[in-house]
């Protein structure tokens, strides 16, 4: 399939194909292995971190690799063709460093990105709670300012890279009734004392990116660890999943495109009625939807990546490649086990494993669902 007729230029190729090589040679190999085990190969984030394939928005002056969210997307399709629970975890970080970037002053940038980002440390967005999903505004994490500090408590749920984090940035409210107008983005070191760390939950797919739940318990920071003003946090938030979320459509690209690939080879391969089944329109239509929506996915994804690199509004955008990308990556690779058969149904062979990385594009940074409500409200907007 067609990925250059934008003419991506020769170091856009140049840093697609380094991230693809990465992904093949260093994290497809090992996708198996840790997906079964469940648990997150730090040190295969760390070569990534040592090659620049980590905090990939995070400008290069604080340690980052300084790309444009475009450039990231390219590099993210790659990564998670080889594997999307590391990819997940690898993108979170870009996720937990945003809010900072949009939002923080230049000696936060200094204090909370560089040390993170310069030493390949993982760092964890934290605005989900046991009671608040998809109302994100719902949170109860409860912010009391107690002279030169914030005092936190509360619980944080489903948060990823939560057990290895060295950072967080936590999503807090002043006061619930204040809905979003209460609430707060504040920097928690990972030492900090009275942080709790559950156990690493036993996920369906993307097993091996590390998810638990937190506890915050009188956790104390200093004033200057608020990001933005007092009752900017959702704003914030919000900005912050504009931004994601073309990176996160981009993970659903990969599993799809790894999913669409191994379909492709084996139908050709795999004979039925002595002929390749490649040869029945039963599984050309699926093949060709598949690729469809691949390609379909993609145009979205670059558009609302390059919405935001020129400082456009890209909630609308943002929110249909998430959407569309998260829904594609189920139906391709639920037509890949198809297309497979009973092979595709067991653990031997790669594609159970990638429609089961698939269905969590559906549900993390917004379900498909809360993307159409973004949707419908932004084409309704002053009708
Ligand atoms: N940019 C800037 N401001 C925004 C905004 C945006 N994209 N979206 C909303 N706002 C502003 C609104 O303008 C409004 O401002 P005013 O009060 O000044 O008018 C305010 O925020 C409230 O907006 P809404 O009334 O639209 O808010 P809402 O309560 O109806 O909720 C929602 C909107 C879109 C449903 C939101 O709650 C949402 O996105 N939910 C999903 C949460 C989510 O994606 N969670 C993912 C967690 S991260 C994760 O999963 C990562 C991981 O670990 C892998």
């Amino acid at each position: 399939m067609s990925t250059n007729f934008l003419n991506l230029s020769e170091e856009q190729i140049a840093l697609r194909n380094e991230a693809g090589k990465f992904a093949q040679e260093q994290m497809a190999p090992q996708a198996a292995h840790y997906d079964k085990l469940a648990e997150l190969p730090l040190e295969i984030l760390k070569k990534a971190h040592s090659i620049g394939l980590l905090n990939l928005c995070v400008d290069s002056e604080l340690g980052g690799s300084g790309l444009s969210v475009f450039d990231a997307c390219l590099v993210i399709e790659e990564l998670a063709s080889g594997c999307a629970g590391m990819t997940t975890s690898m993108v979170v970080n870009d996720l937990a460093l945003i809010p900072i970037l949009l939002a923080g002053t230049a000696e936060q940038k200094e204090k909370f990105i560089k040390p993170i980002a310069e030493h390949g440390k993982l760092a964890s967005f934290c605005l989900t709670e046991p009671g608040a999903g998809s109302d994100a505004a719902g949170i109860r994490t409860k912010i009391v300012k107690d002279g030169d500090y914030y005092i936190i408590n509360g619980q944080k749920q489903w948060i990823t890279n939560g057990g290895v984090a060295d950072q967080y940035t936590v999503f807090g409210t002043l006061d619930p009734d204040r809905k979003h107008a209460g609430i707060c983005c504040l920097v928690v070191p990972g030492d900090a004392e009275g942080i709790s760390r559950g156990e690493h939950e036993d996920k369906m797919g993307q097993r091996c990116s590390n998810t638990v739940a937190l506890t915050f318990d009188n956790v104390r920071v200093p004033a200057g660890n608020l990001i933005g003003s007092e009752g900017e946090g959702f704003k914030i938030a919000m900005k912050t999943l504009d931004m994601s979320r073309p990176m996160t459509a981009s993970i659903a690209l990969g599993i799809a495109r790894a999913a669409y690939q191994h379909a492709l080879n084996y139908a050709q391969e795999r004979k039925q009625f002595n002929r390749p089944i490649a040869d029945f329109q039963a599984i050309q239509f699926m093949l060709a939807d598949m690729a469809t929506g691949i390609e379909a996915a993609r145009l979205l994804t670059w558009k609302s990546a390059a919405m935001l690199d020129r400082g456009e509004d890209s909630t609308l955008y943002s929110s249909m490649a998430k959407r569309f990308a998260a829904d594609t990556a189920m139906q391709v690779t639920t037509d890949a086990v198809q297309i497979f058969g009973g092979y595709g149904y067991t653990r031997d062979y790669p594609v159970e494993k990638l429609m089961r990385d698939a269905k969590l594009m559906q549900i993390y940074e917004g379900t498909s669902q809360i993307q159409r409500i973004v949707i419908a409200r932004e084409i309704l907007k002053g009708q």
